[in-house]
């Protein structure tokens, strides 16, 4: 294909693991190549820059978003995607849970898929990480340091780098494209679930709501702290900007004049190890702690109340429970499907920047 795009291998050969590895201008460069692709995708050209490459997707957990749109996105850049469940072949395990003929070394399963293809994304946390938190960001960088082709996080316990970067270009979007998100109050923010879910996507937005310049306010209940060190990044991202950054614990005091508000649940991590102070994984009672707080949910009232400001969520969000029925079916400033939309065009544009080669 003649006149490839700027962004084709403007990162080659490089992982994608999680936002801060790279610049707040790479981010931005990110933005602009997902925009262009958006464009192109509306316009129904094609964009075969990725042809004959294959992306490996391995998935520990379950998936909506994540698995079809990197599958769609490896088949429209002209690649293809292969799906692997864990269970479905040697699982691919850390060195202390090995199992004769029954896992496989990450180290090897890694070597062995660089010798056939381009990529290898995988997702893994809760359950299939143990609940150690940590754990499932430690695989990743065990697949990562063993790779020769570019590794992929699809979310682990910690990060969900291709979510915030979804989320950031719609946020981007809604306000017409401004050059960064300076003066404009970004609230990421508990809502009550009866599941449990990982710190992942709280700390990857507020993480990228503070690298595009945002006000960050992060509003939870005690016990749903978000770790130390990446609210110490989360301000030092503030600082670098001259913006804000608060937590509260009053969702009603944090969405009061907010332009976005991100409400979804994550679990309190006291009730898991390294947090829990017995060591031990503590999944009823950590669910039985959330129980006390179905009052985080988003209303239309609610957001009546603090000034309409653009609703978000990752999805799946639970109807009930994290937000009413209403708000996700006719709130008419939710960027819900929106940002679910954005999957497919950031990783679009992260794999054609990391798989793809200027010739
Ligand atoms: N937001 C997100 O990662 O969705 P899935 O769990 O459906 O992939």
């Amino acid at each position: 294909m003649s006149d490839l795009p700027w962004y084709i291998g403007y990162f080659s050969g490089k992982h994608w693991l999680r936002n801060i590895d790279y610049s707040i201008e790479d981010i931005f460069k990110v933005l602009e190549a997902a925009k262009d692709l958006k464009e192109k995708f509306h316009r129904g050209e094609e964009t075969i820059y990725l042809k004959g490459k294959t992306l490996y997707l391995i998935f520990y957990n379950k998936s909506l978003r994540t698995r079809n749109s990197f599958q769609t996105d490896i088949y429209q850049l002209g690649g293809m995607g292969i799906y692997i469940s864990p269970d479905q072949v040697y699982a691919p395990t850390l060195p202390e849970d090995m199992i004769p003929y029954q896992t496989e070394a990450i180290r090897d399963v890694a070597r062995v898929l660089s010798r056939y293809g381009d990529g290898i994304a995988i997702r893994i946390y809760g359950d299939a990480a143990k609940w150690i938190i940590g754990r499932g960001h430690r695989i990743i960088n065990e697949f990562a340091k063993w790779s020769s082709v570019p590794v992929l996080n699809m979310e682990d316990d910690l990060y969900h780098p291709f979510q915030a970067l979804a989320d950031a270009q719609a946020a981007l979007e809604a306000l017409g494209w401004p050059k960064d998100l300076r003066g404009k109050k970004f609230v990421v923010s508990y809502a009550y679930s009866g599941g449990l879910k990982p710190l992942a996507v709280p700390q990857s937005v507020a993480l990228m709501a503070a690298m595009l310049g945002a006000d960050v306010y992060i509003a939870h209940p005690p016990g749903f702290e978000l770790m130390d060190d990446i609210m110490a990044q989360v301000k030092k991202y503030t600082e670098h900007w001259g913006s804000e950054f608060k937590i509260v614990h009053d969702m009603d005091e944090a969405f009061e004049g907010a332009t976005f508000v991100y409400p979804k649940a994550w679990s309190p991590k006291g009730f898991f190890p390294p947090f829990s102070s017995d060591g031990q994984v503590h999944k009823d009672e950590a669910k039985a702690y959330q129980s006390r707080f179905k009052d985080w949910i988003v209303t239309m009232e609610r957001l009546e109340k603090a000034g309409k400001p653009f609703y978000m969520h990752c999805g799946p969000a639970d109807r009930g429970q994290e937000v009413t029925d209403e708000v996700l079916d006719i709130y008419e400033r939710s960027l819900y499907f929106e940002e679910a939309e954005n999957r497919l065009h950031v990783q679009k544009a992260v794999m054609a920047m990391v798989m793809g080669k200027r010739s």
